[in-house]
């Protein structure tokens, strides 16, 4: 398949394209990626040479950018691209909507005129906190963050032009992902390198948010499953079926660090700050997903990879981020 990824240099996006590229030996790449802080061409160095790979540095809210990358002709496009960090959103929420609800628009049109497939990267935020039980894809939405609200704001549209113009669409909503070349503002990846570089964890509150966590190769199988399987119209929930509140989650990277709960920071906690995410993932697991990557060894393998790459890291660290850094978290 010729596949349009957009957000291809981001944490999932990078590790779906090597997925895709490595797994199927005929499908093509072109990843549109506006490359903001959060995208970073060396995510993808390693496929750079590829010759079904190629990238276009565009902007999915730009009608050209979009106009340029669907000339090439895929037969699908995979809508990665979005702001994604929660706490960024509640500072600044502009960008947010832009992104996240202004750039699918852009994505769905240009698919609906040229009838191409669509799949939508959304989350399992859009269904709000849930105190027990699981969330099913027929659960309201009820976001409460601005970013969950924008992408909520997607997944809307993304409906309406399957039933307005009979789009060819279908939506995943996963749970969070961790794993290789996830940007280090997101927890697992800023606990990790924080404690490499002799700092302590800011935890917010008393940690005892429950996230479900899901490595990302797991999603990418996933993603990968809707994009070839999934029923127009559909929407499918992916988690990795191992919850573990933020307490829990800092004890773990801790012990695999050989590191004490000295190293922990209570901080402030996050404005609006979703008690619990759990989804429902029956639909998708009947079409024959399940994730292979159990918390404690894929937790290992990541802090192993965060070990290994300092040089992927540190001049994040050292760059834009640290000024994010110090204004959000001192010197913690
Ligand atoms: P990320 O922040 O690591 O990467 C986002 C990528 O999108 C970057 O490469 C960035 O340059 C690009 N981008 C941003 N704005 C753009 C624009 N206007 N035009 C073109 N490119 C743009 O994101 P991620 O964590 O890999 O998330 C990818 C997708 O998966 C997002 O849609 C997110 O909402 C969704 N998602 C993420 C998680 C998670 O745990 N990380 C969980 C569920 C869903
Ligand atoms: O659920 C899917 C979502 O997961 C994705 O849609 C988002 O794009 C992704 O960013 C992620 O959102 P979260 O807000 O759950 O992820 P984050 O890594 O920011 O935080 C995870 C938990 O850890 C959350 O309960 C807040 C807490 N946390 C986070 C940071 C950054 C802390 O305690 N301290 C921190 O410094």
């Amino acid at each position: 398949m010729r596949l349009l990824v957009t957000g291809g240099c981001g944490f999932i996006g990078s590790n779906f394209v090597r997925h895709v590229l490595r797994e199927h030996a005929e499908d093509e790449v072109l990843n549109l990626d506006k490359l903001t802080y959060a995208g970073n061409p060396e995510n993808l160095r390693e496929v750079e040479g590829d010759p079904r790979y190629r990238f276009q540095r565009g902007d999915i809210c730009e009608e050209e950018d979009v106009a340029q990358a669907f000339a090439w002709e895929p037969e699908a496009v995979l809508n990665f691209a979005a702001e994604t960090h929660v706490d960024r959103s509640i500072a600044s929420p502009e960008a947010f909507v832009r992104t996240d609800v202004l750039g699918t628009f852009r994505l769905l049109r240009a698919a609906q005129e040229r009838g191409v497939r669509y799949v939508q990267i959304s989350t399992d935020e859009v269904y709000g906190s849930i105190p027990e039980g699981s969330f099913r894809e027929d659960s309201p939405l009820q976001p409460n963050s601005p970013y969950a609200a924008s992408k909520a704001g997607a997944d809307l549209l993304v409906r309406s032009y399957v039933m307005t113009y009979g789009l060819d669409a279908v939506i995943v909503r996963s749970s969070n992902n961790y794993g290789p070349y996830q940007y280090p503002e997101k927890v697992i990846p800023l606990f990790v390198t924080n404690l490499l570089e002799g700092r302590k964890v800011p935890l917010y509150g008393e940690g005892k948010n429950v996230r479900d966590w899901l490595f990302v190769e797991d999603n990418c199988r996933a993603i990968d499953l809707v994009l070839r399987r999934g029923e127009t119209g559909e929407i499918y929930n992916v988690g990795g079926g191992q919850e573990k509140s933020n307490l829990a989650l800092t004890r773990s990277i801790l012990e695999i660090m050989g590191m004490g709960e000295e190293c922990i920071q209570y901080v402030p906690d996050r404005p609006g700050h979703d008690l619990r995410y759990s989804v429902d993932c029956s639909k998708i697991r009947s079409l024959g997903w399940r994730p292979f990557t159990d918390f404690e060894g894929g937790l290992r393998e990541t802090v192993r990879w965060y070990r290994e790459n300092e040089d992927w890291w540190r001049p994040i660290k050292n760059g834009e981020f640290r000024r994010y850094y110090l204004e959000r978290y001192g010197d913690i």
